[in-house]
C-alpha cells in the first residue's frame, strides 16, 4: 500500500491515510486501498479494534480529491459517489469497532469518513464541515445521511446548506465527536479507548455493534428481538462462561479468547 499505512499494536490496528501533501484527500487510489485494507482487517481474527487517522500534522482527510472530481460527467460523478459509498459502507459494517481519531481537517469526504466509524474523537485543532455546496455539489460519500442521523436533521441542514466549518468544541457540543484532546494526546487517548474495548469479550462487543446498527433501522419490537437472539448466542461462548465464572468466584477473568 502506498496511500495508507497500517500498523498493528496487539489487538489494535491503526490505519493512517497517507497523502499529507494533499492533506490526505481521497482519490480513487486511496479509496481502492481502503477497500483492500478493510478486507484484510476483516480477515485478521487477531484485530479487535480499528483506529483510522490521517498522516501529517494538519489533516485527518480534507475531502474527496477536488482535482480528480473537477471534470467528471454526470455518470462519472454518480459512479465516484458509489465507489466512496461502497467503501464507507464496508467500513461501517466491519464487524469490529472502529474509532476515527480526527487529528485536523475533516472536511467533505473526510467528515464523511469519520462518520462511517463507530466512535469519533478529535484533537483541539480538528475542523469539521461539509463544504460541498460551496463547490457546486452535494456531499457525495454519505454526508447527507450520516450527519443528519448523528446530529439531527436541523443541525445537519445548517452545516450542509451554509458549507461553514465548525471547530472541535462545536463538534463536541452537537455530538459529532465524543471527546476532544490536546493534539499530542489524541493518539494515546485513541489507543487507550481501543485497548479498553479490546479487553472486553470480542464476540459480545461485535454482537453489540450489530444490535445497535441493525436495530436502529427496525421498529422497537423487532429491534429488541434482534437483541434477544444476540444475547442468547453469547451463552454459547467460552468467554461468557469465563466472565461470569470469574465474577462468581470473585477473581479477575482470564484474557478473553474470542471463543
Ligand atoms: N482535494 C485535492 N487537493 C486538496 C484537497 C482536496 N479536497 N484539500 C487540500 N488539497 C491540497 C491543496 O490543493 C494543496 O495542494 P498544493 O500544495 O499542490 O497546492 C495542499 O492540499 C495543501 O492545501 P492548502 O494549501 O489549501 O492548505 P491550507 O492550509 O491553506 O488550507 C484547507 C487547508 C482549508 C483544508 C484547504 O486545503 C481546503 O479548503 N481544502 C478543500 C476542502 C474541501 O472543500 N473538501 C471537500 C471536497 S468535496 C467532497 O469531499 C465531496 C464528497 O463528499 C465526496
Amino acid at each position: 500500500m502506498t496511500q495508507i499505512r497500517l500498523e498493528k499494536n496487539g489487538p489494535v490496528a491503526i490505519a493512517s491515510i497517507d497523502r499529507p501533501k494533499a492533506l490526505n484527500a481521497l482519490n480513487s487510489a486511496v479509496l481502492d486501498e481502503l477497500d483492500a485494507l478493510l478486507d484484510a482487517v476483516r480477515a485478521d481474527e487477531t484485530i479487535r479494534v480499528l483506529i483510522l487517522t490521517g498522516s501529517g500534522d494538519k489533516a485527518f482527510v480534507a475531502g474527496a480529491d477536488i482535482g480528480e472530481m473537477s471534470s467528471l460527467t454526470k455518470a462519472q460523478g454518480e459512479a465516484f459517489g458509489r465507489k466512496g459509498n461502497d467503501v464507507f459502507l464496508k467500513l461501517e459494517t466491519l464487524p469490529i469497532p472502529t474509532i476515527a481519531a480526527v487529528n485536523g481537517y475533516a472536511l467533505g469526504g473526510g467528515c464523511e469518513l469519520s462518520m462511517a466509524c463507530d466512535i469519533r474523537i478529535c484533537s483541539d485543532t480538528a475542523v469539521f464541515g461539509q463544504p460541498e455546496t460551496g463547490l457546486g455539489i452535494t456531499p457525495g460519500f454519505g454526508g447527507t445521511q450520516r450527519l443528519a442521523r448523528l446530529v439531527g436533521a436541523g443541525m445537519a441542514k445548517q452545516m450542509i446548506y451554509t458549507a461553514k466549518n465548525i471547530k472541535a468544541d462545536e463538534a463536541l457540543r452537537i455530538g459529532l465527536v465524543n471527546a476532544v484532546y490536546r493534539k499530542d494526546e489524541l493518539m494515546g487517548a485513541a489507543m487507550k479507548l481501543a485497548e479498553t474495548i479490546a479487553a472486553n469479550a470480542p464476540i459480545a462487543v461485535r454482537a453489540c455493534k450489530k444490535a445497535i446498527d441493525e436495530g436502529l433501522a427496525l421498529p422497537m419490537d423487532e429491534a429488541v428481538a434482534l437483541e434477544e437472539g444476540l444475547f442468547g448466542s453469547c451463552f454459547e461462548t467460552e468467554d461468557q462462561k469465563e466472565g461470569m465464572g470469574a465474577f462468581l468466584e470473585k477473581r479477575r477473568h482470564e484474557p478473553y479468547k474470542n471463543r
